[in-house]
């Protein structure tokens, strides 16, 4: 019944049956057949696509060649393959653009090329990430492994890791570049799960395919029982006649479809997915192929898992592409998309092409460019000849030999130890260290490097050991590391080089021309302590000896690199127009990362200071945000966005994978904080205020609907990001990366698979789209929340949902039983009435049946009213005293909105 993962297989090196035409454009391709001789270029017959040798993407590997029978049933870019039998990780790195969208393949066939038939295991690394684990299961299958995915560098690597289970290789590796616009996800990359041409018995790509996808043929494998109860319809299109859209299914493929072989079923197309957590997106792709009569109409319903979903009355029309996709992840146990007849249609539903990706998530981020820049220079300066290959600190577990990172929690890794002793080294120090900013410690000690101790070393803020033992060096050690040492900021060591001299007793004049000096005289003997005392004694002398300008430059240098901007405008509040801070700012500001607030959905937020006023920063997790220019699109749209009952975005950090947020500084915490109890500091709340939070909360996002142009969606509505100030006015938070609605026809929003369980709306969970009214329901389960002070999902073994609950007592007529027995009926009961109707008509599955905004505003303010009414004028309870406290309600008590 199940699926076959083997599916995952055996495209890119397969035999295709497509005929070739003529070439169409391989810009945008790289095409590299693995271990094919240095220097060979070959056009493949069967698909027209030029391969290179793999000769300039990697110097490590042998070249090997699979035995001579399979040659007949493969094509010839398997032919040869790139062996690593040295080494734990060998990689590719190929060029490409960064921050466009690329499917990439990888393709293996042992093709028992060592003679010893053993078949292998091991790792296939994209970047700093697990991208799969290869298992060679036939040395005649070839399989291979498809990802879209958008590189955050100039280059990608891909690399093959010796896990101890034999000796990796590779075969082919193709890099076709994709429009940025399709396959969109909310952050994740797509690994190619299935992909058919359906209604087909053979497979295609290029050049039919202009994106080189490989559409396989309809298999009882992949979709067990549903293929017997599909007929096959066939109707060749010719490629000019058929209208296209952005993904570009060719017309080989759109030519033939499935429809039910029982006209009055439903067309079912279902997987189980073998892991119910795996999430999927799917696209569905559809042209009408025949040519229908004027009596003749065919239209359907589109569900999943048996619940309807936004696509109703689907209609095709003739010859042209329509694809309906998922915007959000899609998961469960049995994944089953019915096509089912409406009513008014003649015709059974058909579809042309399906393609289901799973979603692979790539946590890790690469180590920061420029310490890979300078690593990668200081490799080549020196020769290295350690097995350094692929991101110098991820994965943790293949750290480079002889260096040492730190992983920060929101950014990406830096190089902290520079271990090089022993390494063979000559020729000088050279200044791409410097560049190693975050640098510690640096140990060169044990090789034959020459010339002089630079004085940039001193330029390296960070450095706490620095080891030159047992070199070449000559000249005198610059003043400024003396200095560090003194102050015992720096640890450092330079004996056992002949030819160094202290400071005190060089020649000044004669600095740079060490070798030349006949009196350098007293070797510095031992390493740290004792060449610590030393310089300490000289460096009185030597500080008025050293010229002042050169002092003073460097002192400023070195402000200017920590911060520019805030050093300028320090005691300024011109701080918060500026709302662009560097990463060196957001350092500043929250004091490395001290106080952690609390941790979202979206990274970690932090506790800061902009002249001594508390900000909170929220640094975005680098898997979080996909799309550059996005990012900052949104927050400049966000910085406008001003009202009361909406945290404000002070101001946001962009700088590379580092992205942040600013937002003011709430001083009460959360909502569910105070609701729950559990903290120590927490305030237990009266109906009263209960009801003002409810209303400031409702203001909010009613602002965010009605008063923002575009609408804004804010996606994860809950108790804990409603946000308490001083005075416990609640100010919604976490909006800074809802989704801006466009305005012109769009029918659904692609959003953020996560929300948060409990609070997310089921419908959208279905459907996948998105509206106002998947706030409303996420802000129904906040009133409930408010109302009971109940968990969202009951922590018992039903996990019975707050709505559930409540509705349970409602049908009891149990109204004490609903609200928060703390409150101890103080409260008015029709007020509490009121509020529970609001909320559970917020809850309802039916989108329909949930108010609007603006219409819960003035419903929560009715029930306020009500309840002071009550503790105004104890025992007048009437519809009419209610009535008149609502019509003052609005200039008495409720501040009004800014
Ligand atoms: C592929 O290679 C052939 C033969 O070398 C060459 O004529 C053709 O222009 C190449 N095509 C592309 C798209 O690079
Ligand atoms: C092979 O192709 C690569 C990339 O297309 C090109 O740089 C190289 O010059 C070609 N080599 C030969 C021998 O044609
Ligand atoms: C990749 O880019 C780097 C830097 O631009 C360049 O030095 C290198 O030669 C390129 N590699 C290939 C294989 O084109
Ligand atoms: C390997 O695959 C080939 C071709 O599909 C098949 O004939 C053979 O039986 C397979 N071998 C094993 C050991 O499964
Ligand atoms: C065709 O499908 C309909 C509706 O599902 C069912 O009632 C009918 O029995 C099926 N006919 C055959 C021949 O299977
Ligand atoms: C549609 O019209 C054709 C004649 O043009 C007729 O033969 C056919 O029965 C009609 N079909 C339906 C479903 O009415
Ligand atoms: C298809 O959807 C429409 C619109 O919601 C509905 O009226 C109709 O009953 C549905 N038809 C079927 C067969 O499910
Ligand atoms: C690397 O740094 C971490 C944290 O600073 C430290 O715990 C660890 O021992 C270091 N590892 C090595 C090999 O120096
Ligand atoms: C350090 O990095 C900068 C910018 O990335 C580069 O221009 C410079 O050449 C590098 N310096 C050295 C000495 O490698």
């Amino acid at each position: 019944m199940r699926m076959s993962r083997s599916f995952l297989v055996a495209f890119l090196g397969f035999l295709v049956l497509a005929v070739l035409i003529q070439a169409q454009d391989q810009s945008g391709f790289i095409s590299i057949a693995c271990g094919a001789p240095a220097g060979v270029n070959f056009t493949e017959p069967q698909t027209g696509l030029n391969y290179t040798s793999d000769a300039n993407f990697i110097n490590t590997g042998v070249s090997r060649t699979i035995v001579p029978e399979l040659r007949d049933r493969y094509l010839r870019h398997v032919w040869n393959l790139r062996s690593f039998p040295e080494g734990k990780r060998n990689c590719y790195k190929i060029n490409i653009t960064r921050g466009s969208k690329y499917l990439i393949g990888a393709s293996f066939l042992y093709g028992n090329y060592d003679g010893l038939n053993m078949l292998p295991q091991f790792d296939l690394l994209l970047g700093a990430n697990l991208w799969d684990t290869v298992d060679i299961k036939n040395a005649s299958v070839s399989r291979s492994f498809e990802i879209i995915y958008v590189p955050s560098l100039d280059y990608v690597h891909i690399c093959m890791v010796d896990t101890g289970l034999g000796t990796p290789f590779i075969s082919a590796i193709a890099l076709r570049s994709l429009r940025n616009d399709i396959y969109e996800t909310e952050f994740g990359s797509l690994q190619t799960y299935i992909r058919r041409d359906l209604g087909s018995n053979e497979g295609y790509r290029y050049d039919d395919d202009v994106y080189d996808r490989y559409w396989g043929y309809d298999d009882a494998d992949t979709w067990y029982d549903n293929v017997d109860k599909w007929k096959q319809l066939n109707f060749p299109i010719d490629a000019d006649s058929l209208v296209q859209n952005h993904y570009q299914p060719p017309a080989v493929v759109m030519s033939t479809a499935v429809t039910p072989a029982n006209v009055s079923a439903p067309l079912v197309i279902s997987w189980m997915p073998y892991d119910p957590e795996e999430s999927f997106y799917v696209y569905m792709h559809f042209t009408e192929i025949q040519v229908l009569a004027k009596n003749q109409t065919r239209e359907f319903n589109i569900t999943l898992n048996g619940k309807p979903s936004s696509f109703k009355n689907v209609s095709l029309m003739y010859h042209s592409v329509r694809t309906i996709y998922t915007t959000s992840g899609i998961s469960g146990k049995l994944i089953n998309f019915s096509f089912v007849m409406t009513e008014t249609s003649t015709l059974p539903p058909i579809i042309n092409a399906i393609e289901i990706y799973r979603v692979k998530e790539f946590p890790q981020p690469d180590t920061y460019q420029g310490d890979v820049d300078a690593i990668t220079t200081i490799k080549s300066v020196y020769g290295v000849t350690r097995d350094w290959q692929g991101d110098p600190c991820s994965p943790k577990d293949y750290l480079w030999e002889g260096l040492n990172c730190t992983y920060p929690v929101v950014d990406s890794p830096r190089i902290i130890t520079l271990n090089l002793s022993s390494s063979g080294l000559s020729g000088k120090i050279d200044p791409s260290i410097l560049n190693l900013t975050m640098l510690e410690k640096l140990d060169l000690s044990n090789n034959s490097l020459n010339g002089e101790v630079p004085d940039f070393l001193s330029q390296l803020q960070h450095l706490k050991i620095l080891n030159l033992e047992n070199n070449n060096l000559s000249g005198s050690i610059p003043s400024t590391l003396v200095e560090k040492s003194k102050e015992g900021s720096l640890s450092l060591s330079v004996g056992q080089n002949p030819h160094l001299c202290e400071s005190g007793q060089c020649n000044e004049k004669e600095k740079g021309k060490g070798e030349d000096k006949k009196n350098t005289v007293t070797p510095v003997v031992a390493s740290v302590g004792g060449v610590v005392i030393i310089l300490v004694a000289v460096a009185a002398i030597l500080w008025t000896l050293k010229s002042r300008n050169s002092k003073a430059s460097m002192v400023e240098k070195d402000q200017s690199q920590i911060s520019p901007q805030y050093t300028e405008q320090d005691d300024s509040l011109l701080q918060f127009k500026k709302q662009i801070y560097s990463f060196s700012d957001v350092l500043k500001i929250t004091n490395n990362f001290n106080t952690t607030l609390g941790k979202g959905g979206f990274g970690t937020v932090y506790l800061g200071h902009i002249n001594d006023t508390p900000v909170a920063v929220k640094m975005l997790s680098p898997s979080s945000v996909h799309g550059y220019q996005q990012f900052q699109a949104e927050v400049k749209l966000l910085m406008r966005v001003h009202h009361k009952n909406l945290t404000s975005l002070v101001g946001y950090c962009n700088e590379g994978t580092s992205k942040g947020l600013i937002y003011e500084y709430m001083a009460n915490g959360n909502l569910l904080e105070h609701l729950s109890g559990k903290h120590g500091k927490t305030k237990f709340f009266t109906w009263e205020e209960r009801l003002r939070i409810a209303v400031d909360a409702a203001l909010g996002l009613e602002y965010l609907q009605n008063g923002c142009k575009p609408p804004i969606i804010h996606r994860d509505v809950k108790s804990t990001n409603i946000l308490l100030n001083e005075l416990f006015q609640a100010k919604l938070s976490d909006f800074g990366l809802s989704k801006v609605i466009p305005t012109e026809g769009v029918t659904h929003v692609s959003t953020v698979v996560a929300g948060t369980p409990g609070y997310l709306d089921p419908e959208y969970f279905i459907t996948n789209r998105l509206t106002e009214k998947s706030d409303v329901y996420s802000f129904g389960v906040v009133l409930l929340e408010i109302i009971t002070s109940q968990p969202v999902i009951a922590r018992n073994q039903e996990n019975i949902h707050i709505s559930e609950w409540v509705s349970s007592l409602i049908m009891k007529g149990d109204i004490k039983a609903i609200v928060d027995s703390r409150l101890e009926g103080a409260y008015d009961t029709n007020s509490v009435w009121k509020a529970v109707e609001i909320a559970t008509a917020c809850v309802s599955p039916n989108l329909n049946k949930r108010p609007i905004t603006s219409v819960i505003v003035v419903e929560l303010k009715e029930s306020l009213a009500m309840e002071l009414a009550r503790t105004k004028n104890r025992g007048t309870n009437t519809r009419d005293s209610v009535t008149s406290v609502t019509m003052n309600l609005n200039t008495e008590f409720i501040p009004q909105a800014r």
